[in-house]
This record gives structure tokens, C-alpha cells and sequence, in this order.
């Protein structure tokens, strides 16, 4: 039985501890707002964040993953009203939407770093996670867009 904190609540999962975090979120949990694209750690579809850094979940065992801080798309704001999700909305981001909620768990990592990314900065920052119906210049569009609303300009 291991013990995960997932969106600020302790949750127990009796999964082995080298199970994929990715496993236990979606097959145990039934979480399932985290997607499974590769399960090789190539695309980002699976991201999540462990204290607050963006990881892939198919590549994160239950062990390492256990004594950390987990947030997941579901628990990215209570709301679903976190100025990324806001902006993916007003630019009309998603086209089939499988990809999207690994890109916004990877952009906000960024922003909660830095909250005035320049464009190649988002370009680098989001450069593994892949998106097989092209919506880039969109997701781009949306980060900058919910940068601003995060400085209040
Ligand atoms: S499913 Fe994890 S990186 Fe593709
Ligand atoms: S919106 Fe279809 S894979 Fe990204």
C-alpha cells in the first residue's frame, strides 16, 4: 500500500511500488484527465506535476512519487478556472483535446515560474510535448495570453 498526496488530499493505492504513477492515477484512481499517449516518455500527454515540476507520469514510479506534493489536471485549480485553462478556452485551443491537458500541466509549470515568458522560452519550455493535431501557434497564443492575465495587464 503506498501513500500519495494527489491535489492536496492523502490517498492510499495498493499498486507495486514500481507501478507508473500514470497507472495508479488512471486504472486505480480513475483519474482520468491524465492520458496515456506513448507510455515511453516521448510525448507529454501523461504530464503531471511532483512539487510543482512538470513530470511524465508514465515514467514516474508510485515510489518516487510517494512523499510528494502530486497535482494533476483535475486539481490544477479548484475551479477549473486557472488563467491557462481560461485562455486555452478564449483561443480555442484543443482540436481532438487528447494532448491538452498534458500542455497545460506543462505550461504551468512555466508560468509559475516565470510570468513573462519570451516566445522562444515557451517554445523550449513546451518542446516535448507533442501534439498530433498541430496546435501549437495556439497553445503558444494562450500562454502568452494567460501570462498577461497573470501580471494583470
Ligand atoms: S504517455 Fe507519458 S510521455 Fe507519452
Ligand atoms: S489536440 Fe489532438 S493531439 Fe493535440
Amino acid at each position: 500500500m503506498a501513500k500519495l498526496t494527489i491535489n492536496g488530499k492523502d490517498m492510499d493505492v495498493n499498486v507495486p511500488a514500481d507501478t507508473p504513477l500514470l497507472w495508479a492515477l488512471r486504472e486505480t484512481l480513475q483519474m482520468t484527465g491524465t492520458k496515456f499517449g506513448c507510455g515511453a516518455g516521448l510525448c507529454g500527454a501523461c504530464t503531471v506535476h511532483l512539487n510543482g515540476e512538470a513530470v511524465r507520469s508514465c515514467q514516474t514510479s508510485i515510489s518516487q512519487a510517494s512523499g510528494k506534493k502530486i497535482t494533476t489536471i483535475e486539481g490544477l485549480d479548484p475551479k477549473g478556472q486557472h488563467p491557462l485553462q481560461r485562455a486555452w478556452i478564449a483561443e480555442q485551443v484543443p482540436q481532438c483535446g487528447y494532448c491538452q491537458s498534458g500542455q497545460i500541466m506543462q505550461a504551468a509549470s512555466l508560468l509559475a515560474k516565470n510570468n513573462d515568458p519570451t516566445k522562444e522560452q515557451i517554445v523550449e519550455h513546451m518542446n516535448g510535448n507533442l501534439c498530433r493535431c498541430m496546435t501549437y501557434s495556439r497553445i503558444q497564443k494562450a500562454i502568452q495570453r494567460a501570462a498577461s492575465d497573470m501580471r494583470g495587464v
